[in-house]
């Protein structure tokens, strides 16, 4: 995290998020809501950049003032080269979802969706210990590759990797390292056996997708089920799992907690998720 310096009244924070398409972000009533909330005076905004204009954009950002940006779709590889530092982490999920101006606007490169899925799932069980079992993650993306990252720097002792496309596993699996055991797709039933943590990490059981086609049968009745999707609130999986009596964790924790590490690097308050803020979230998907 870089040095940060206490907001000066005098100036107008900035901060955004850009995308193509960016419309859809949730970031902006996040950072907006704790702008209010801790009486600051800026705003966050969607900047629709296209894919060839993103050097341009982001070099731009010190010269507007702003004190960095998130990065969605499809930008979050690109700015891997475009960056002057980046963050180790960043490096090992392969892709960069924040970035801060330093004080010599040079531009700093962060992955802060690693941090937000294990803030959510210990917001939701304080007493889970990512070493305290196997764990068992479906899918091999962006989403995948943050949540495995997130998992092996918490001390992570077992997981069980699987994706449609194998293929995608395994090249997950050699990128980060690790106690990674890739197992085949038609292996997710039995892989179960045993776990303490399931994550869905693929879009199955998104509004408008497939549900997740899994039999929860052989997974112990104390493993925590994570999914993230937050759209629906509660997929297919959370409520089978729920109604098995397993602990459950949906996506939006996620959403809201890799929020907080970015607007203390912009701005250097660390923020909180509050029940009302969550509403405020919830109340516009
Ligand atoms: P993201 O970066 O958001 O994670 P992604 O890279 O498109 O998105 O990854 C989507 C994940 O959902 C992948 O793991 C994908 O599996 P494949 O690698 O086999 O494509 C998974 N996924 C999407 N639709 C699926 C389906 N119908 N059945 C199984 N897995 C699916």
């Amino acid at each position: 995290m870089p040095a940060t310096t206490l907001p000066r009244p005098d100036r107008f924070l900035l901060a955004g998020v850009m995308g193509w398409p960016v419309m859809h972000s949730r970031s902006p009533t996040l950072h907006n809501y704790w702008f209010a909330h801790y009486g600051l005076t800026g705003t966050y905004v969607p900047l629709a950049i296209a894919p060839d204009r993103l050097r341009a954009a982001l070099r731009a950002l010190p010269a507007l003032g702003f004190s960095g940006c998130n990065l969605t779709i499809p930008h979050k590889q690109a700015a891997l080269a475009i960056v002057d530092r980046l963050d180790p982490l960043a490096q090992r999920m392969g892709a960069v979802n924040c970035i801060a101006v330093a004080s010599d606007g040079s531009l700093e490169g962060y992955n802060f969706d690693a941090f937000g899925f294990i803030e959510s799932v210990r917001e939701a069980q304080p007493g889970w210990r990512a070493g305290s079992g196997a764990a068992v993650l479906i899918g091999a993306g962006g989403a995948a590759r943050a949540v495995l990252v997130g998992l092996l720097e918490q001390g992570a002792r077992e997981i069980r990797l699987i994706n449609r496309t194998r293929a995608r596993a395994t090249a997950l699996a050699g990128a980060t390292g690790g106690p990674v055991s890739v197992f085949a797709w038609e292996e997710r039933n039995a892989a179960l056996a045993g776990a303490a943590t399931l994550v869905n990490a693929t879009s199955l059981g998104m509004s408008g997708e497939p549900g997740l086609d899994i039999s929860l049968e052989k997974l112990p009745q104390n493993a925590l089920v994570c999914d993230i999707v937050y759209v629906p609130r509660e997929t297919g999986l959370l409520k089978e799992a729920r109604l098995r009596g397993n602990p459950t964790v949906n996506g939006l924790g996620m959403l809201l907690h890799q929020a907080r590490p970015a607007f203390h690097a912009w701005f250097g308050v660390m923020p909180s998720v509050s029940p009302e803020l969550r509403a405020l979230v919830e109340s516009t998907l």
